[in-house]
């Protein structure tokens, strides 16, 4: 893909990679010019391949999976761009180190926090109800951030705002709370990971402007596609799961315009 060419990625990665846990040792040497990765004061650095060996840390094994499409994100991503990476509370922290050292802490824009509240309740820790959305920007001088994009909510005591602005409601803030897709309603598609379109329409809404270009290359049902759809916005999406592509198609039956790539939406 050209660079610079996507207003907008949505990211929600499988953890089990399945592939071979290999390390890979590197080094980085300073490079302003050509280099991948930004580090203290802005400085950019190449990375090095010095060689590998096998190890069984699941956690590196993930990051070195993630860590070649995050710079490729950041390639494809137009200066107004951003990036929102859907993860969970026991990958977060290795991520956000990562991304801070592919984007530069100073892009990093949010941590949203969605809250929900459906499954079991262990009685030996606090269960555990929430994923963790790390957003990133391309640029923190030019990007796009549309704050009445999404809708508004309820105050939890309008008594005290006054009437019009409590008949307004108010902004959202860094934590949703949005349930999950219902076991048994008519946006569940059955594919396992799908995440819920009032999470999607969120992002979209927010972080793309009208008519730009939305990406998900880990695109599962393809709820990114169909919150782009709906709010006139253009979209890809991936997935190397030939399963999570018929999903795709058969949720995108009847829409013009939709193109296939090594994939017939009639096999
Ligand atoms: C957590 S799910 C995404 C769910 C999606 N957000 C939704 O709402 O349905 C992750 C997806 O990544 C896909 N995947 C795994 N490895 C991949 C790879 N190397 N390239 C592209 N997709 C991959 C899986 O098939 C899976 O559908």
């Amino acid at each position: 893909m050209a660079d610079q060419s996507v207003d907008l990625i949505y990211a929600d990665p499988p953890f089990n990679t399945g592939q071979r846990r290999t390390l890979q040792t590197l080094r980085t040497v300073r490079d302003e010019q050509g280099g991948d990765r930004v580090g203290f004061q802005g400085r950019r650095y190449r990375t090095l391949r010095l060689g590998s060996s096998s190890y069984l840390d699941v956690f590196d094994d993930y990051l070195s999976f993630l860590s070649p499409r995050f710079v490729e994100f950041r390639r494809v991503l137009k200066d107004s761009g951003t990036l929102y990476v859907h993860l969970d509370s026991r990958e977060v922290h290795y991520c956000k180190v990562l991304l801070d050292s592919i984007f530069g802490r100073s892009c990093f824009l949010n941590e949203v926090i969605w809250a929900y509240d459906y499954g079991g309740r262990p009685r030996r820790r606090w269960p555990a109800k929430h994923d963790n959305i790390l957003v990133y920007v391309r640029d923190p001088r030019r990007y796009y951030f549309d704050p009445e994009g999404a809708e508004r909510i309820p105050y939890m005591a309008p008594g005290l705002v006054g009437p019009s602005k409590a008949a307004r409601g108010k902004r959202l803030t860094d934590t949703w709370w949005a349930t999950i897709v219902p076991t048994n309603g008519k946006e569940r598609t059955g594919y396992p990971t799908q995440k819920p379109l009032a999470v999607l329409r969120r992002i979209v809404r927010t972080s793309s402007p009208r008519g730009g270009l939305v990406a998900d290359f880990f695109a599962g049902s393809g709820t990114c596609g169909i919150a782009s759809h709906e709010a006139d916005r253009n979209f890809l999406l991936v997935d190397d799961n030939p399963e999570a592509v018929r999903v795709m198609a058969r949720r995108f039956e009847g829409v013009q315009g939709v193109q296939y790539e090594g994939f017939s939406p009639r096999s």
